[in-house]
């Protein structure tokens, strides 16, 4: 017997204050017309004091199983994608599943950051696949704000990122005809771990000689992602162009017969060039980045439900998906919604 898999159900969720490119210029000595220029970025949500990554995730969660059809009880897998855990261990997975009631099935976080969301979907559809699941779970969320450094040190990072979270259900799909029926068609992951250090958060970490963090870390700054912008640009446009058309020849699909591109949502920059670089119209692409800036392994999910939402993503609708970020690692997919 041979299955198949499809996203039934998409939710999404993002804390209600606003931070304009206008209230950072008042913390860092950045300015909206930088940001904009550079980034695309308009505005992002950031949580209040008492909000955790799980907490985000939970609301997306609700919303995409309601959307599924399913009843909550047939989840019988958690996949959960950040790079902002509530805790180190255990994985927010396991946070998630216990503020959604649901001991016993089967949870699992990946760290794949910026990918991690089509990781997850590549995950979810090999166990579905596989047949030992029937209904995953697949969340990508994100709290960014409490790690950033909100100071004119860190204001080439932290201008970029934002909170929210992002779901999906994934479930087994009857497929009769291939080119017609709902289902994942292909899922590609890929990553270069001699680059890990283009984009990482150093501290804490096990493997500093006999402290995880300490005092001298926290004054240099270790416990705050550090970036080689430039690198991750010319990796990311040329790293999600080429899983793009990977992808499509696996899913035997032209990048013409595509509908929509759903890709992550790091720079409006790199996306246009990527559309550009492959002859994709921009009114193929939908951006979100403008109002919630990079929520790293929500950005995917959390895009795909404004799409459903604006009418723009509607059932039968091939889609395809890229994805770049630390590791490095990127990711691509094809889809029939
Ligand atoms: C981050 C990024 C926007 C920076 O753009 P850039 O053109 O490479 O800018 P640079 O880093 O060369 O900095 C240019 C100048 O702007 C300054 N600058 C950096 N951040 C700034 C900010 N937030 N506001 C104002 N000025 C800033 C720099 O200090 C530098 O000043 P200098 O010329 O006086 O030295 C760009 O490299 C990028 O988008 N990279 C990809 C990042 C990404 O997607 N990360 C997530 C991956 S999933």
């Amino acid at each position: 017997m041979s299955y198949f898999s499809k996203i039934i159900g998409v939710g999404s969720f993002v804390p209600k204050n606003v931070y304009t490119n206008f209230d950072l210029e008042k913390m860092m000595d950045t300015t909206d017309e930088w940001i904009q220029q550079r980034t695309g970025i308009v505005e992002r949500r950031w949580v209040d004091d008492h909000t955790s990554t799980s907490d985000l995730a939970y609301e997306a969660s609700l919303k995409a199983i309601e959307n599924s059809g399913i009843k909550k009880e047939d989840i019988d897998m958690i996949i959960f994608a950040t790079l902002s855990p509530d805790h180190d261990f255990p994985g927010t997975g396991c946070f998630l599943q216990a503020k959604l009631n649901l001991p016993g099935i089967t949870a699992l976080d990946i760290r794949q950051q910026c990918s991690g969301f089509l990781y997850g979907l590549s995950i979810a559809d090999k166990f579905i696949r596989s047949g030992s699941h029937k209904n995953v779970l697949l969340v990508g969320a994100e709290v960014h704000s409490k790690g950033l450094d909100k100071t004119p040190n860190g204001r080439n990072v932290s201008v970029l990122f934002g909170d929210g979270a992002g779901a999906v259900v994934v479930s087994r799909a009857e497929v009769n005809d291939p080119k017609k029926d709902s289902h994942i068609m292909t899922t590609q992951l890929f990553a270069d771990g001699s680059l890990a250090k283009e984009l990482w958060l150093p501290a804490p970490g096990f493997a500093f000689p006999k402290e995880r963090i300490n005092e001298a870390m926290i004054k240099e700054g270790l416990h705050y992602p550090q970036m080689n912008g430039k690198a991750v640009f010319v990796h990311a446009t040329k790293r999600m162009t080429e899983c793009l058309q990977t992808a499509c020849k696996e899913a035997s699909v032209e990048l013409n017969d595509v509908d929509l591109f759903l890709f992550h949502q790091a720079n409006l920059r790199i996306n246009s060039k990527v559309a550009e670089d492959l002859g994709i119209p921009e009114n193929k692409v939908f951006n979100t980045i403008q109002r919630y800036g990079n929520t790293t392994a929500a950005t995917i999910p959390l895009g795909m439900d404004d799409a459903v939402k604006a009418g723009v993503l509607k059932k039968g609708m091939l889609v395809a998906s890229a994805a770049f970020g630390s590791g490095f690692t990127w990711a691509s997919a094809v889809w029939r919604f």
